[in-house]
């Protein structure tokens, strides 16, 4: 039996208002026939055929009719044969339908209230509204395309459209700003309607960057909407942004990302966005002109409440505070319910650590992160702040009427409603909270923009961190629309000469224009998804900006191939350089810079050639190897020690391909051996070190330092975190010193997800799944256990279908099994034996015998980390 599931159109599901006339196909097969392999596949586009296709391709297949116009609905289904002649049933449809894809096709006007607000400090959010009137005939579908200047919540007939929050997100705006589509036809009503929005600074007005600016993209903040309906005879009437709006001011006092939300429930406007309020006292608002470049359809998915959690315990700190410990530190905001006088004001601060029993709020700089809500006092009143999130495990109550319930409160998680693809797990706790807390630092960090923090005055697209962890978010999440999103702006603000800004969007004034292993996510990132996804589309796109890149540093560095020009972040957080000179790594940022360099040219190579450019490919691999060669006669003695013999010097070395000859290669790996156990297995790596020196250690034969580092407890660790209490991955590797006192450095955030890129190796080399093609049309499986874990599970919805390696080891026995995606292959590196055998799709499973020196070498049981 052979089944065609999940058909989706640009990798997504959900394809209203999709943006793209063309897009791109993908199925997955689900069958008992093993293994399995794709023949040919047919296509039905509005049941037509496309006719039958003899092709192997399932993933982003191109689209086979004629290009989508602009809110075309259109349903597809697929069959596929396997090369055994078998024929599946049709796939259910997906309907996809686009959005507006021509300019043209918005009539709709910006608008903003009349009144400009002061520019210093967040002001009272504005309201507005206009009512409408449907002709007497039944509405076949009604749809809502939408965006602000600023952030909005969208009302129809007093109902609030749809789930986004913060929408329409943060972007280049002026470059492009993304607009949504809502399916609102159950919201239209016969006769009076009413449209109403809601709109606070968010991104566009609020403060930005830890210089605190304002009003980065506009001054005014405003709406632009257009509201479609379609009758039943094909009629329409269309309800956009125009004069006819009305605003004035509300509950909202005060909103601001960095700051909190200021809420007065007595000044709520009763029935605003029903017909029959009376809206004369509101003020006309006027047209203007934003300064936003293409209106585009979101590629990625919106940010969504996705979870809530309960308090924990209530504690009274040593001062008398009230603070509740919701057990996590997360990203989003509270929400309460509350039964008291009015005008009682409830104040709620939030923290990510305690500090001897204290909510630490220094950490968060300039950024209050306090909602205040006063009471309207009717009976118990409910209460979430729209316009704000926090980064908070903490939360300090002031002012609350009477006894404190916690059932009374909830922690609402927000961020980019990706779908979970990858899981892991395995025998040892602390390895297990240490991959949660690269989850939930991921979680806190993927709100729209994949930020380095999301809670002190910063939460900024910084490169650099993305960077190093794209590969482990890319097998936990499905990260291609978020990220292909950021990529699309990145390639938007690259300047002239190819230069890359360290942090994307780019507001604001730089201290650096750019920085080795920072602009090299523009590079770094498309592998990475590449890799993952399979999507050499993705690579097509980014290509001219990958090359101009390869093509800056290059006209930088010069004949010499060593890029050793200007300040560099180097290896930046190296837990050797003083706490409040995070760029003053052991290793030499030059050196790092020339690795890099020779890094993306190889990469520049690689896309190349899957794009089929041979020349380019053959004169990007030459660059490559020059920069290599100038890198070795720079850094590499004779006998393989690597300048600033550091574990980042040798990791780097050893991952991006420096060393060719096999000798040297041997010495070098071994000297990284070697200097990760002369620090005593503690970390000595920073943001660039840190993702190479594991996958360095266990690429040349040596997981089982990989794992002394990997369960090392002592100060600097993973798990010394883990054994601080830490729920997710912290910017420094102490963040919290030994004392429970918060690291004295300026950053010390407690949310950082750079150092969880450890999520990779335990992906691959504990869990055992890595990509061997793109897109995991072919896997590795080749786990290795080591000190302290016996066993272990990972799991991965791939393009293809869902992969999963299991592997247990019992004395001297291993159970191993495998699930491959049908229509891919495998090679399986069992642990244990010499010889990889390769497979196709199902279900495999072996249980074997593995001799006793392999096992005492797996166990280590000399190795005692800690304490
Ligand atoms: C950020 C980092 C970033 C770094 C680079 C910091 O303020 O939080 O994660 O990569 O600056 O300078």
């Amino acid at each position: 039996m052979v089944r065609v599931l999940d058909v989706r159109a640009e990798h997504r599901r959900n394809t209203l208002g999709i943006g793209e006339p063309q897009p791109r196909l993908s199925w997955i097969t689900e069958t008992d026939i093993a293994p399995w392999r794709q023949a040919a596949y047919e296509v039905e586009v509005d049941r037509t055929s496309c006719g039958r296709v003899e092709s192997d391709a399932s993933v982003l297949v191109d689209w086979p009719a004629d290009p989508l116009e602009s809110r075309q609905r259109v349903t597809v289904r697929v069959r596929t044969w396997g090369d055994d002649g078998d024929e599946s049933p049709w796939s259910e449809a997906l309907t996809i339908e686009a959005g507006m894809l021509d300019v043209a096709d918005w009539s709709a006007s910006w608008i903003t209230p009349a009144i400009l607000d002061p520019l210093d400090r967040p002001a009272p959010s504005p309201f507005i509204r206009r009512t409408f009137t449907t002709a007497p005939r039944a509405v076949a579908h009604a749809r809502l395309y939408v965006t602000s200047a600023g952030v909005h919540r969208i009302h129809l007939n007093g109902e609030v459209v749809g789930n986004h929050v913060l929408a329409p997100g943060w972007s280049s705006y002026t470059n492009r700003i993304r607009y949504d589509t809502h399916d609102v036809t159950s919201l239209i009503t016969g006769g009076d309607n009413v449209i109403g929005a809601v709109v606070a600074d968010g991104w566009w007005r609020g403060f930005l960057k830890w210089d605190m600016l304002r009003n980065v993209y506009g001054e005014r903040i405003g709406l632009l909407a257009q509201l479609e309906i379609t009758y039943d005879d094909g009629s329409t009437d269309v309800v956009v942004t125009d004069d006819e709006w009305r605003s004035t001011t509300g509950p909202i006092l005060a909103a601001d990302l960095y700051q909190g939300e200021n809420y007065d429930a007595r000044l709520e406007l009763d029935g605003w966005d029903r017909s029959g309020f009376d809206d004369t006292a509101w003020e006309p608002v006027q047209r203007f002109a934003p300064d936003v470049g293409a209106l585009v359809a979101p590629p990625g998915p919106p940010v969504r409440r996705i979870e809530e959690l309960a308090v924990r315990e209530v504690l009274t700190s040593p001062s008398g505070a009230t603070v509740l410990d919701f057990g996590q530190n997360l990203v989003g905001r509270v929400r309460f319910t509350v039964d008291g006088d009015a005008g009682t004001v409830i104040t709620l601060r939030h923290a990510e650590v305690l500090e001897h029993g204290e909510p630490a709020y220094r950490p968060l700089r300039n950024a209050e992160a306090t909602d205040q809500y006063t009471l309207r006092g009717e009976g118990p009143e409910t209460w979430e702040p729209t316009f704000t999130f926090h980064g908070f495990r903490y939360v300090e109550v002031r002012g609350w009427p009477g006894e404190l319930d916690p059932a009374d409160f909830v922690a609402v998680v927000l961020h980019s409603d990706m779908e979970r693809t990858g899981t892991f797990s395995c025998d040892n706790n602390l390895l297990n909270q240490l991959h949660s807390n690269v989850v939930w630092g991921m979680r806190g960090n993927f709100l729209d923009v994949p930020t380095d923090c999301p809670q002190r005055d910063e939460r900024l697209g910084w490169t650099g961190d993305l960077q190093v962890f794209a590969p482990t978010a890319a097998y936990l999440y499905d990260i291609r629309g978020m990220v292909g999103n950021w990529l699309e702006d990145l390639r938007m603000e690259q300047r002239a000469d190819g230069t890359v800004p360290i942090y994307i969007p780019s507001v604001g004034p730089e201290f650096l224009t750019r920085a080795a292993g920072w602009s090299d996510a523009v590079t770094v990132v498309p592998e990475a998804l590449h890799a993952a996804f399979g999507d050499s589309g993705l690579l097509a796109t980014m290509f001219d900006a990958m090359r101009a890149w390869v093509d800056c540093i290059a006209a930088e560095a010069g004949p010499e191939r060593i890029w050793n020009q200007g300040t560099q972040l180097g290896d930046w957080l190296d837990p050797n350089a003083p706490p409040d000179a995070p760029m003053l790594g052991r290793t030499d940022s030059k050196l790092v810079a020339t690795a890099y360099f020779a890094r993306s040219a190889q990469i520049v190579s690689d896309a190349a050639g899957v794009l089929g450019q041979a020349d380019l490919q053959a004169t990007y691999a030459e660059l490559a190897a020059e920069v290599r060669q100038a890198f070795r006669l720079e850094y590499v003695t004779p006998k393989g020690r690597v300048m600033s013999d550091t574990a980042t010097a040798y990791s780097l070395a050893l991952e991006f391909g420096m060393i060719e000859d096999p000798d040297e290669y041997e010495r070098v790996a071994a000297r990284l051996s070697g200097c990760v156990a002369e620090w005593r297995y503690q970390i000595t790596t920073g943001f660039l070190g840190t993702p190479a020196v594991l996958p360095a250690l266990s690429n040349s034969g040596d997981s089982s330092t990989a794992y002394r580092l990997v369960t090392q407890t002592r100060r600097p660790s993973w798990l010394y975190s883990v054994l601080m209490g830490a729920t997710t991955m912290w910017e420094r590797w102490d963040s919290l010193l030994p004392d429970g006192s918060v690291n004295p450095g300026e950053m010390t955030s407690f949310n950082h997800y750079a150092f969880g890129c450890v999520g990779e190796w335990m992906h691959t080399v504990v869990g055992g799944l890595a990509p061997a093609e793109p897109g995991y049309r072919r896997l590795r499986v080749a786990p290795v256990p080591g000190h302290g874990v016996n066993a272990a599970t990972a799991t991965l919805r791939t393009p293809y279908g869902p992969a999963a390696c299991d592997w247990t080891l019992d004395g001297h026995q291993i159970t191993l099994a495998v699930d491959i995606p049908p229509n891919t292959s495998a090679t399986v590196v069992r642990p244990g034996l010499p010889d990889p055998v390769d497979v196709g799709s199902g279900h495999h499973e072996w249980i074997y015998d593995v001799t006793a020196e392999v096992v005492t070498a797996w166990r280590d049981e000399s190795w005692n980390p800690g304490p």
